[in-house]
């Protein structure tokens, strides 16, 4: 059976371990279905999969077009579609609706927005609808023009303080869970201890009940920029590289396409036609 949120629920209670990845496509989304128990469309795809420098152009029909080919791929993991900047801050009416939308023509089994306190009222009107809302708190990217900068969070007492009463509030408002993004290990833990969803943490250390991590970060496929909290499973870049220079090199010397990759015709007709 597919993941879903009470997957989710037992096992923070069964203390096990919840895997994440992102993903934007159907081939990959396909290779990853069995491997983690969630995938996230997030709208890091402005980044990895558009070039954008941030996530704040990328619009609803991009998640749309991205989070329909992960759902068509995913038998087994939760899918998880974000909201992009700007459809759910105007109002709680026009939150309730994208977020609608992302079910509806995505297929999405659940949806991620950003905020604490402040869009709580947003959490619960989602959630009332009967669409599970993940939370995401700490370093949250669409509000870079406000952090001044992509920077770790809760370092001072009062921005520690102020993402306990986030994580609590998103908890309260009916989060099924929430996501962590670039914060100090031991605050993790600590908000990890006093919330009953599960955190699922990125940048934010292991005691969080959970991980996620951009497949293309974890891969070697995406060199722009690699955060701290990055830790590289392969280098398929390189592999590429290697991959697509041989090919230049074969259809350069004629050795591509051979004859097990060519199509065969009667000679006769060959002579036929060339008379
Ligand atoms: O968009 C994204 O990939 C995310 C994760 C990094 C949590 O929001
Ligand atoms: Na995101």
């Amino acid at each position: 059976m597919k993941n879903n949120v009470s997957t989710f629920a037992k096992m923070k209670a069964k203390g096990e371990k919840i895997s994440m990845l992102t993903a934007y496509d159907y081939s990959t989304a396909k290779i990853m279905d069995n491997c983690v128990n969630g995938i996230l469309v997030g709208d890091s795809l402005g980044n990895v999969m558009l070039g954008y420098e941030d996530t704040l152009s990328v619009t609803m029909e991009d998640m749309i077009t991205f989070g329909s080919a992960v759902s068509r791929a995913c038998k087994n993991a939760m899918v998880v579609v974000d909201m992009p900047f700007m459809s759910y801050e105007v109002s709680v009416e026009q939150a309730v609706m994208n977020a609608g939308r992302l079910m509806k023509e995505a297929r999405a089994n659940a949806v991620k927005l950003e905020g604490g306190v402040e869009m709580c009222d947003r959490i619960k009107a989602i959630t009332n609808a009967g669409i599970p809302v993940m939370a995401h708190i700490g370093m949250t990217p669409q509000s870079v023009n406000a952090f001044g900068g992509f920077k770790v969070q809760g370092k001072s007492i009062d921005g520690a303080r102020k993402m306990v009463e986030d994580a609590l509030a998103v908890e309260k408002a009916g989060a099924f869970a929430v996501v962590i993004e670039c914060a100090p290990t031991e605050l993790c833990e600590y908000i990890t201890e006093k919330l009953t969803i599960p955190t699922i943490g990125i940048g934010a250390g292991d005691g969080t009940d959970g991980q996620i991590l951009v497949y293309q970060d974890m891969l070697g496929l995406f060199s722009d920029y690699v955060p701290k909290f990055v830790k590289r499973y392969e280098l398929l870049g390189d592999k590429m590289v290697d991959a697509f220079k041989q090919y230049d090199k074969e259809v350069k010397n004629g050795s591509f396409p051979d004859k097990d990759h060519s199509f065969a015709i009667d000679k006769e007709i060959i002579d036929e036609l060339r008379k």
